[in-house]
């Protein structure tokens, strides 16, 4: 079976972005400074996973972000109906896909994809409502937007959680790790 988890940082009142994308409050919104290798267990959480399912608008932001790549070698697949340009220096591990939840899932499974990492708020929205996430790593932010994209929508049922573990970081930074009950 494959894996499903988020790990994605949100504001107190729930959002991912503004609503123009803007995402620079989460980089002025802590209380001090953090050690300058403080990841807030990124790269754990990072080196636990074999490939990443995003939205477009996800990768779209990444690509905007003067050809930093996160990534490495891991293959990324870009959820979208309409298409998306891929730069031809990550024709390699980026690649494109559209269906259901459960249609992606499968063909994450078929490819031998043990761990997904889960990007993207419609998309996260969409996983959820089908039941496909196995785990939330949410880090609030201590800053209230007031609106933006919001990381969760409406539901046709509700969503119970095991809260496995909360940690909270000198800079106001609170993370708090779930697994979906099933
Ligand atoms: N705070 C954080 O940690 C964090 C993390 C990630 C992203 N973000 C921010 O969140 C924003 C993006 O989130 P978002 O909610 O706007 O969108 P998103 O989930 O990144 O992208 C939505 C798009 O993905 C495509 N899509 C989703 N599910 C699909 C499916 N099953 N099949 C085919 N296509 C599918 C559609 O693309 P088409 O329209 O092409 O069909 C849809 O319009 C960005 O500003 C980003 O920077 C923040």
């Amino acid at each position: 079976m494959t894996k499903i988890s988020v790990f994605i940082a949100t504001s107190v009142d729930g959002f991912i972005a503004r609503k123009n994308g803007d995402i620079e409050w989460l980089h002025n919104s802590g209380h001090c400074e953090v050690d300058k290798d403080e990841d807030f267990g990124y790269q754990v959480f990072f080196s636990t996973v074999d490939a990443l399912v995003m939205g477009r608008h996800s990768f779209e932001k990444v690509l905007s972000f003067d050809g930093a790549w996160f990534y490495g070698e891991k293959p990324v697949y870009v959820l979208t109906n309409r298409g998306v340009k891929i730069p031809p220096h990550l024709k390699e591990t980026v690649s494109t896909l559209s269906g259901s939840p459960r249609e992606i899932t499968q063909k994450m499974e078929k490819l031998g994809h043990h761990h997904i990492y889960l990007d993207g708020g419609v998309t996260i929205q969409k996983f959820l409502a089908a039941g496909l996430v196995d785990e939330l790593i949410i880090t609030k932010i201590p800053v209230l937007l007031g609106s933006g994209i919001p990381l969760f929508g409406p539901l046709s049922k509700d969503i119970k959680l095991q809260h496995i573990d909360t940690q909270a970081f000198k800079n106001g930074f609170v993370q708090s790790h779930y697994k979906l009950i099933k």
